[in-house]
């Protein structure tokens, strides 16, 4: 034990968490009391833009009503793993639709899309494998290469978005089954991973490329199959889809393996039908006409807040934390939440505030976002 760490349990958490608090760093869970982006936060009123309900099906009255349904024929838990007797008819018809959406040939699920990086990467990884990292991925693809590192696998991790970086590491490792991952829309900048170039490198060294869409509600789906490389999709239940839950749609070979080698597909409770069921009702109103036009208005409610910007995601940087803390304390003021993003969130130097839009957003609450954003830069934020 070194000198300077307590050796004790109790004296070593509340150094822990002082740590913590003496870098302006400590967080904790407020009560929002809403449905929808307008709740209740510490008895004010606020609108919400922190939410990743992009289209809000979370209260879309089919997709409740699916969950309910759902609950009076199978009860609320699953109650077993899926290989044990946790699986019931809606995770197979949600898993065949996923597939269908995706374009795949199968998908699985997970309970949750973290769930589904650390299985796919964790069964990916071993001796010979190469994995290729954006450094802005998320965290769950971070400790699915953790994962994968410790099962053998190597993992480069290169700068954001920079394929000459990747170019060069992927020639030095020609003779390796190689596997690039990345964020398709990146969480925390809401900037876009160039994929048609990324497909055309991973054809070169016959490279598996993985793809987060956690965050893709703009972008068109993705083909399987893009200049000869094989995509895999990673996606998540719990933002467009309104529910809770993950999954990873490709070739069926690859699903298969993941049925039988995941970890956190195998040794956890199969996800709530609930959930399957509000998520399979979700997919299909984004297929109709209906999720068209709820694109389309959130594509017109992002080009208000920032013309042409790619996602729902609007990062505003401010620098340092406190002027992302004062500045969203301002805008909370005025009922509207933006939580400030702050370090080890983001790289230190660059908080922020992150905007996220839904189509359930009202044009009187852009309208008044728009104008709080500009009172912001006038009083110099
Ligand atoms: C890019 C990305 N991947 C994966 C996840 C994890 O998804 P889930 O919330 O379903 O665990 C998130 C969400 O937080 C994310 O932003």
């Amino acid at each position: 034990m070194s000198e300077n760490q307590p050796s004790d349990w109790p004296t070593w958490l509340v150094a822990e968490n002082d740590s913590i608090k003496s870098s302006d760093r400590w967080r904790s869970p407020r009560s929002f009391d809403a449905n929808g982006p307008v709740g209740i936060l510490d008895g004010q009123t606020v609108v919400s833009f922190a939410s990743n309900d992009y289209l809000g099906l979370t209260s879309h009255p089919a997709v409740k009503a699916a969950a309910q349904d759902a609950i009076d024929r199978w009860g609320t838990g699953s109650g077993a793993s899926r290989l044990v007797v946790g699986s019931r008819p809606i995770h197979h018809e949600l898993e065949l639709n996923l597939a269908r959406w995706r374009g795949t040939e199968s998908a699985v699920l997970f309970p949750t899309g973290f769930a589904a990086n650390l299985g796919l990467l964790a069964t990916l990884g071993g001796r010979g494998v190469v994995i290729h990292s954006d450094e802005l991925n998320h965290a769950s693809i971070i400790d699915g290469c953790r994962m994968a590192r410790s099962n053998g696998a190597e993992v480069l991790t290169y700068p954001h978005l920079d394929l000459e970086t990747l170019a060069a590491n992927m020639e030095s490792h020609s003779d390796a089954r190689q596997v690039v991952v990345t964020d398709s829309v990146f969480s925390m900048d809401g900037d876009v991973a160039p994929i048609a170039q990324l497909a055309a490198r991973c054809a070169r060294y016959s490279a598996l490329l993985i793809l987060d869409e956690a965050h893709a509600v703009l972008e068109p789906i993705q083909p399987p199959q893009l200049s000869g490389t094989t995509i895999v999709q990673v996606g998540t239940l719990s933002k467009t889809l309104g529910a809770l839950g993950g999954f990873v749609a490709g070739p069926t070979v690859l699903v298969d393996l993941l049925v039988n080698r995941a970890r956190t597909y195998i040794f956890t409770t199969a996800p709530s039908p609930a959930d399957s069921a509000a998520a399979l009702a979700a997919i299909e109103i984004l297929q109709s006409d209906e999720g068209a036009a709820l694109r389309d208005r959130l594509r017109s409610s992002v080009d208000r807040i920032r013309p042409d910007h790619p996602s729902p995601i609007i990062p505003i940087v401010l620098g340092d934390e406190a002027a992302a803390l004062r500045a969203s304390q301002q805008l909370l003021e005025r009922g509207l939440l933006v939580p400030a993003i702050r370090p080890p969130t983001v790289p230190v130097g660059s908080s922020r505030l992150r905007v996220a839009l839904s189509a359930a957003h009202t044009d009187e609450q852009i309208d008044a976002l728009l104008d709080a954003l500009n009172t912001l830069e006038t009083d110099g934020g």
